[in-house]
């Protein structure tokens, strides 16, 4: 064999193992990309929050019982046949599975029910942010009209007429008793004890390599990267409590009703994610019924793109990166907390 030949071989050996090693280090950058530990630390951004003690801390076991009684009550209302947890209701992921919701004498609303899962967390209430705490949200379904239509100073008549009420206020509120007032802290107590269960995702994010499927890894890439959904649905609870136009068809002005800035138009609160395959249908007009649909919209870069949110860009995405959004959006389920319909006093 003559040396140039010699070398030859020795060279393309150099350089197929060479091919062979860079294929074998790309294969495993790869599937470590889908491992945790290559993303920066999503333990640490999708947390579950302090605040979660710290509202636990605040409860009071006795509010938070009579709150759940109230909730599931639907002598709250002005014909007595609807409750919170007729629209809230803990078998659709708190909400009522209608686009818009149902009210008072078959009254359709204009806006869908939102799920009530983690609203201790929400920095502002509504879609719209109009009220600024549960407590403060509680006595506005009551009242209004199309919803529960009861006059708050009848329904304290009503529930002082119910004797196992006024005992159950008095050991909650020693002193106060029945007042709007105490209606409200307590329904306000018992949703705080509505939080997430452990899902898919947290398990993963805490280290359990095979909690969650490798489409669902890729689709948790996508949502924090070329997706773009993170700017908005970001943290724990997947939101920045904040108000956004996505382009959504609809007439309804949203945030510019409470705040008339012209960035507020048509601008609703970034929805929390948890549980989000239970909550169908979708935004705050409930026009999409199925997860694809939603991301659809976002690969379409919304349609009335009039006041689009300076925060949102198009997704682009093919067929196989949707099915992976939607497999991770899938992941955010938590395991059900059993909640079991309280008996109400009389
Ligand atoms: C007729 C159906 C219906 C009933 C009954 C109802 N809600 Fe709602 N709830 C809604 C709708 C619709 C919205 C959103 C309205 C909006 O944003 O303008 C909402 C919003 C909320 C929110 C805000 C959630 C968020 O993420 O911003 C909370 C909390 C809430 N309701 C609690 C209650 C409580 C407590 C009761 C009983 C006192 C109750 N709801 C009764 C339909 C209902
Ligand atoms: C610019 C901020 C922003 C970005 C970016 C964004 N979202 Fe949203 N998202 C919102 C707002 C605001 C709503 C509610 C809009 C409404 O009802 O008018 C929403 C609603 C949703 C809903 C419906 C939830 C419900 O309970 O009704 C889902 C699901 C969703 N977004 C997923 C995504 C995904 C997936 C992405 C990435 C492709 C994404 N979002 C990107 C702000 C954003």
């Amino acid at each position: 064999m003559s040396p140039i030949r010699q070398k030859k071989i020795v060279l393309s050996g150099f350089i197929s193992s060479l091919i062979i090693a860079s294929a074998v280090i790309a294969y495993f950058q790869f599937n470590s990309e889908l491992t945790i530990k290559v993303f920066s630390n999503p333990k640490s951004r999708y947390a579950s929050p302090a605040t979660d003690g710290q509202v636990n801390h605040a409860l009071n076991s006795q509010r938070v019982s009579l709150g759940k009684m109230l909730f599931f009550d639907p002598r709250l209302s002005g014909s007595n046949w609807i409750s919170c947890s007729t629209c809230h209701n803990p078998t659709m992921g708190w909400s009522d599975g209608l686009p818009t919701a149902i009210g008072e004498g078959q009254q359709k609303l204009k806006r869908a029910t939102p799920t009530i899962l983690n609203t201790a967390f929400n920095f502002l209430q509504m879609w719209d942010g109009r009220f600024s705490s549960l407590e403060e949200q509680a006595l506005g379904p009551i009242a209004s009209k199309d919803e529960m239509n009861q006059d708050p100073d009848e329904l304290v008549k009503e529930l002082k007429a119910i004797s196992g009420y006024v005992e159950l206020f008095n050991e909650a509120f020693p002193g106060q008793g029945v007042t709007k007032e105490t209606v409200a802290a307590s329904l306000a107590s018992f949703q705080r004890t509505i939080v997430s269960g452990e899902a898919p995702f947290d398990r993963w994010i805490n280290g359990d390599e095979d909690a969650i499927s490798f489409a669902a890894k890729r689709g948790f890439k996508l949502f924090e990267g070329k997706a773009h959904c993170s700017t908005c649905h970001s943290g724990y609870n997947f939101t920045d409590d904040g108000f956004h136009n996505i382009g959504l068809k609809s007439k309804d002005p949203g945030r510019h009703a409470v705040v008339p800035l012209p960035v507020t138009k048509g601008a609703f609160k970034t929805p929390t994610l948890r549980d989000v395959a239970k909550t169908a249908p979708y935004m705050h007009n409930g026009q999409y019924v199925t997860l694809e649909e939603v991301i659809d919209h976002y690969v379409r870069g919304g349609d009335d793109k009039s006041n689009l949110s300076p925060n949102f860009k198009a997704a682009e995405l093919d067929e196989a990166e949707k099915q992976d959004l939607k497999e991770f959006l899938k992941t955010l389920t938590g395991q059900p907390r059993e909640i079991a319909v309280p008996h109400l006093p009389s």
